[in-house]
């Protein structure tokens, strides 16, 4: 069943979709699978793009409707959601404060220069350093900054991080769903298997809703990049069945629907490990298709891995969803050396 949440809900369209999908052709040959990307990291003008444009699109209506004047949200220093939120703003003619806490220890001393967060100061947004250590609660960094822009005047609209944990954040990735199952019918193919990254929940979240509404099934897997499996399956549960009830699906999100992979997080947020910097490299220099340290680069040496293990099923066609983050790599040079 398709969801048609345009009729329902007001969205403010930021980006050309359908996002392309592909074959990886020498990628697939490589590991003897069919691997395909669905390339949201390419979907978008704003600014490089990403899986934030995409849940944006519905906040951004409703910031519009409510008058608001000032986008505020958090992130990483690195976030590249936040550069996503300065890049809604910048064409909306909005103002915008993020706060970029320190989720990660990084050192060098570019990191607070170069790469997303370069991105957002040259679109205006204002940047403010405080906080630390990732964790999908509401932070009272943010909330300082909400009330910053209160008494100077301003009407914010508070954005989670991630545009996650907010009642529109899985509304992005729940018609992404009903996009894949278009291009599928319009290619003659069937994706078995999607294979996502996995972080403040609502890509995820929204995924498991869309695709649960469909009469074919196919398995979803989240791949955590929080390092944190209970935290993120916690955050992806809830958002996905919050925005079953949004949308109307009538019927509940079952616990077995929301797979979460953690064998391939790293040894924290942020931090790549071996695995993850082969991953990147393959992608780069099989694809050209540019993946982070933080997220994509998690991702696909996910799939790699499993291809390798023997994981997927004989015949399987699988998707991998590539939500962006290539913004990052320049900030984390150092652990190419
Ligand atoms: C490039 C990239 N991939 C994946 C994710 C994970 O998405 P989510 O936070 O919606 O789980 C993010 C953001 O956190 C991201 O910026």
């Amino acid at each position: 069943m398709a969801l048609n949440l345009e009729a329902k809900f007001p969205r403010k369209q930021l980006a050309f979709w359908p996002s392309p999908i592909h074959k990886l052709e020498r990628l697939s040959q490589e590991l003897g699978v069919e691997v395909w990307a669905k390339r949201d990291d390419i979907s978008s003008g704003l600014a490089f793009g990403g899986n934030k444009v995409r849940k944006l699109e519905w906040l951004a209506a409703d910031a519009l409707a409510q008058g608001c004047d000032t986008l505020v949200s958090i992130g990483n220093i690195q976030s590249n959601h936040t550069r996503q939120v300065a890049a809604v703003a910048a064409v909306l003619g909005m103002k915008c404060r993020l706060v970029q806490e320190e989720w990660t220890k990084w050192e060098d001393p570019a990191y607070d220069k170069v790469g997303n967060i370069l991105l957002s100061r040259l679109m205006g947004a204002s940047t403010v350093l405080e906080g630390e250590g990732y964790s999908t609660e509401v932070k009272e960094t943010w909330q300082r900054a909400l009330d910053e822009v209160r008494r100077e005047g301003g009407k914010p609209y508070a954005i989670p991080a991630g545009a996650s944990d907010h009642p529109l954040g899985g509304l992005g990735y729940a018609h992404f769903a009903d996009e894949v199952a278009a291009q599928e019918e319009q290619m003659g193919v069937f994706f078995d298997t999607v294979i996502t990254a996995t972080c403040t929940g609502s890509t995820q979240a929204g995924m498991v809703v869309g695709f649960g509404a469909q009469d074919r099934k196919r398995r979803l897997i989240g791949i955590d990049t929080a390092c944190n499996e209970a935290m993120t399956r916690a955050a992806v549960t809830k958002i996905a069945r919050a925005t079953a009830e949004l949308i109307g699906l009538n019927r509940e999100i079952r616990d077995e629907e929301i797979i979460i992979d953690p064998r391939f997080a790293g040894p924290d947020y942020g931090l790549p490990d071996e695995e993850t910097i082969a991953g990147i490299r393959a992608a780069a220099s099989l694809e050209a298709m540019l993946t982070d340290p933080v997220y994509e680069g998690k991702s696909i040496a996910g799939l790699i891995a499993m291809a390798k293990k023997g994981e997927f099923p004989k015949g399987s066609k699988i998707l991998y969803v590539h939500l962006g983050g290539a913004p990052a790599l320049n900030a984390y040079h150092n652990a190419f050396h």
